[in-house]
């Protein structure tokens, strides 16, 4: 069987690294894909991107499936573009992407349906907003109603940093349409959690919990990035909250798109503010899996990823159960010097360690150029290591950290400290 996985980076290698394993595989294709799925036998990169280009492809080498990795293609509608041409894709369709595509279509959403969020209001004009701000006092949250690459939100700790980002973003229109409008949110306090399911239209399947690392630095310092590391299971999902969260947030989000007449299929990214009382809100939806996230729950999944994949495009999730990994998987990533602001291109990797059965190393940012693997992007690879305990996945992952190496990298030394912190 051959199967497409649309996106370039370690989400996706993953997600690819995943379905190679299955028996039933003949070729898998990544379009466009990166060094390191051009370095795996089992993989074929392609370089196409156009998403009526990519229906045509799948159309005429018979993908039996699609699995697309990223936002920006579903948003622009590749799910409705593949399904007018009678093709099979797990991801959801123009209209239900919206849920994470614009923030505002999420909160109204979420007021309509009873599903616990922050408060907020939406404002197209400054005045108005401002006016908002000076009646909610700070800390307050701006955020871009449109994608915006991660750079859409601003968590203002003063009233001076939130007008700002107003002017910013409605005044100065330094974010072009995405920030055409403005969601203006409560502050929530907590520790944030990633939540993912697969949606099928109608049955829901839980992922593995997971966590990740969005601050550049050590101890949650300095800028946001896209993810720095992340592991699989977060402690702090309980059982006892898992199930809330599938009853107050998960459940209510898929029938209430359901009653709206908007089918959610594909997989379906919560993610959580929890506040000490073990309290979830959501603070927003993801119509994907994260990235980092997916490296480590890939890692851990031992089910068969087309079998579920089949089930998913075909409406039968209620009709399979996920085995995983009991052990962790904490997944380091090693960005580019000048990430996230002005990643340096170029460097040579070298060192990446041969997969054990306790890491593998996923790509991102790279291009295999002459048989030499080129940094290419910000997130360059992400480091997987699997261990009955966060510090031993954790010292699986650092060792292979350790061995590799490229000009400029920039690594946490700390991925899991929340997880260390709370099994002591
Ligand atoms: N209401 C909020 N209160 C506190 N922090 C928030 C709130 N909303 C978002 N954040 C912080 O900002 C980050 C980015 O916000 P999010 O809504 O996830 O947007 P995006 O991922 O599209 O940039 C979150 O991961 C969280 O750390
Ligand atoms: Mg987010």
């Amino acid at each position: 069987m051959k199967i497409l996985v649309v996106g370039s980076g370690g989400r996706e290698h993953a997600l690819a690294w995943k379905l190679a394993q299955s028996e039933r595989i003949q070729t898998i294709y990544v379009a466009p894909g990166n060094g390191g799925t051009a370095l795996d036998g089992r993989l074929k990169n392609i370089t196409l991107s156009d998403p009526l280009a990519l229906a045509e492809f799948a159309k005429a080498e018979h993908i039996s499936f699609t699995v697309v990795g990223p936002e920006v293609p579903l948003a622009a509608g590749i799910v409705n573009i593949f399904r007018d041409k009678g093709l099979k894709i797990f991801g959801p369709t123009k209209e239900a992407a919206q849920l994470e595509s614009s923030k505002d279509f999420a909160k109204t959403f979420m007021q309509r349906h009873g599903i616990p969020t922050a408060r907020s209001q939406t404002f197209a004009a400054t005045a108005p907003a401002h006016a908002y701000i000076d009646t909610h006092g700070a800390p307050i949250v701006i955020k871009a109603d449109g994608l915006a690459a991660g750079k859409g939100v601003v968590v203002a700790m003063d009233l001076q940093e939130a007008h700002d980002a107003v002017d910013m973003m409605l005044g100065d229109n330094k974010l072009g349409d995405a920030g055409a409008r403005v969601v203006i949110e409560e502050f929530l306090a907590g520790e944030e959690a990633s939540f993912i399911v697969m949606v099928d239209g109608k049955n829901i399947l839980p992922l593995a919990t997971s966590q990740d690392h969005k601050r550049l630095r050590d101890h949650d310092l300095g800028p946001n990035t896209g993810g720095m590391g992340a592991y699989s299971p977060a402690p702090i999902v309980t059982p006892e909250l898992h199930a809330r969260v599938m009853r107050e947030i998960i459940q209510p989000t898929v029938q209430g798109m359901a009653k709206d007449g908007i089918l959610f299929t594909g997989f379906l990214y919560a993610g959580l503010m929890i506040d000490e009382h073990g309290n979830a809100k959501t603070l927003e939806f993801n119509c994907r899996m994260g990235d980092p996230e997916t490296q480590p729950i890939m890692a851990r999944l031992k089910t068969d990823l087309v079998t579920v994949m089949e089930h998913a495009v075909n409406g039968h999730l209620d009709t399979i159960e996920l085995k995983w990994d009991r052990r962790t998987a904490l997944g380091v990533v090693m960005a580019a010097g000048g990430y996230p602001d002005a990643p340096v291109k170029g460097a040579q990797i070298t060192g990446i360690p041969a997969e054990t059965a306790d890491t593998v190393t996923f790509h991102a940012g790279t291009a295999l150029e002459n048989g030499h693997l080129q940094v290419t992007g910000g997130r360059v690879l992400c480091v997987v290591g699997l261990g009955d305990s966060v510090k031993s996945a954790q010292k699986h992952a650092y060792d292979a950290v350790d061995a590799i190496h490229f000009d400029g990298a920039q690594v946490r030394r700390d991925i899991g400290w929340r997880a260390l912190n709370r099994k002591h």
